[in-house]
């Protein structure tokens, strides 16, 4: 969408994956849904070096709302857990230098049965500048599938009308799948980033799926991302309960690798000190945040690993290698091995950044480069062509 925001993926935190639709405020006031949560983080993502890594947007999700809308049809936080409202909650995160994310939903009520946009796009739309929102995660529940797409381009028209730059987060291509393969040379002009398939859990498994469908889909949805409009594949879960830090590594390369937008979903204000390390890691938010701005892609499946790759600027390469094997302990691949492997042709030089950092010098197709990659992890490595080989050319 050409609105001058998202020129690189987003940044930021957004509550679903780890704190759901927790609204029992009196047993469990630390991590309900109120706006205490939202300030809590702010606060941390300031004090605590998240800020200055990039991390930008606090965000919403579903079971904010009262149940019902005030007399003038507006959407209205719930009273108990958001005391203040939603605007003086935009004022308090802006006071901090971040944005504020708001959530609803294209149909009749959100997921979690909260009411919805339909028949109300330009007074919700309207209502979120009137607060100051600075992006809109627009969910596509309850609504008939064959008036996803329609109802997705109305909000964007009336967010526009609003004269306020919100950012337009969609779900549009994963509702519509189910009824066809949607149009993204239409989803990009209408939405900053769009979710494609089924919500992240805490698992391995989960995350394998999602790498099993973005590899199988790329043909279609990698020529949609560049700056504006991004592939979505949902949240990242590292620093909760459910991956390994092989795993939690794994992760955080391929949603650089995949220009993914980077939205943790966890509890900030108590993380471990190797999972923030990693969320933080400026070398892997620099592959993400590339100024090409060109998604990477699955280049190759290989003795039971998957080959990832992305092209960056200046003629550099991301390059990803997973160890899909979920049994024995690291094994040794040759990056000759790697289809990118080419633009080494005479030499290259090369840079380890996982599992952890560690320059690996001049190498060349001649050398035998070999890793080890422990199982369900990943080497994430950029690799520079030498000057000489593009003087080579010009010669
Ligand atoms: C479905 C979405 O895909 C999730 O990310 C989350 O927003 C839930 N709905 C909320 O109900």
């Amino acid at each position: 969408l050409d609105n001058g925001l998202a020129l690189k993926p987003t940044m930021g935190w957004l509550h679903w994956e780890r704190f759901t639709c927790n609204t029992d405020c009196d047993t469990d006031p630390r991590n309900c849904i109120s706006e205490q949560l939202y300030m809590q983080m702010a606060d941390v993502m300031v004090k605590e070096g998240w800020k200055e890594a990039g991390y930008e947007y606090v965000c919403i999700d579903d079971c904010w709302p009262s149940h019902k809308r005030d007399a003038k049809g507006r959407l209205q936080a719930d009273p108990n857990r958001f005391p203040g409202g939603i605007k003086k909650l935009a004022d308090y995160i802006h006071s901090k230098g971040l944005k504020l994310g708001i959530y609803a939903d294209v149909g009749k009520n959100t997921c979690a049965g909260y009411p919805g946009s339909l028949g109300y796009y330009e007074t919700d739309a309207q209502t979120f500048a009137d607060w100051d929102v600075d992006l809109l995660k627009f969910d596509g529940c309850f609504m008939e599938r064959t008036l996803i797409a329609e109802g997705y381009m109305n909000m964007s028209k009336a967010l526009n009308k609003t004269g306020r730059s919100i950012l337009y987060s969609c779900e549009w291509p994963l509702y519509e799948w189910a009824i066809k393969q949607p149009n993204y040379t239409a989803i990009r002009e209408y939405c900053n980033h769009w979710r494609n398939f089924n919500d992240i859990f805490d698992s391995w498994s989960s995350l394998k799926t999602i790498l099993e469908w973005t590899a199988s889909n790329q043909k279609i949805i990698v020529p949609a991302a560049g700056p504006g409009g991004w592939n979505d594949p949902d949240m990242l879960v590292i620093g909760n309960f459910g991956l390994s830090h092989d795993q939690q590594q794994s992760q955080m390369a391929l949603w650089a690798i995949m220009a993914a937008p980077l939205l943790m979903s966890n509890d900030l204000r108590d993380i471990c000190p190797r999972s923030k390390e990693l969320l933080q890691n400026r070398m892997i938010i620099a592959i993400n945040q590339d100024p090409l701005g060109q998604q990477g892609y699955h280049t190759a499946r290989l003795m039971d690993f998957d080959v990832w790759e992305r092209p960056l600027f200046g003629n550099r390469l991301a390059i990803a290698i997973m160890n899909r094997q979920e049994l024995g302990g690291p094994r040794r691949f040759p990056i000759s091995a790697v289809p990118g492997w080419k633009i080494c042709v005479p030499q290259c030089n090369v840079t380890q950044i996982l599992p952890q950092y560690k320059e690996l010098g001049v190498q060349s197709h001649q050398k035998e480069l070999v890793l080890s990659v422990n199982p369900t992890g990943t080497t994430l490595l950029t690799v520079t062509p030498l000057s000489s080989n593009l003087r080579k050319l010009h010669w």
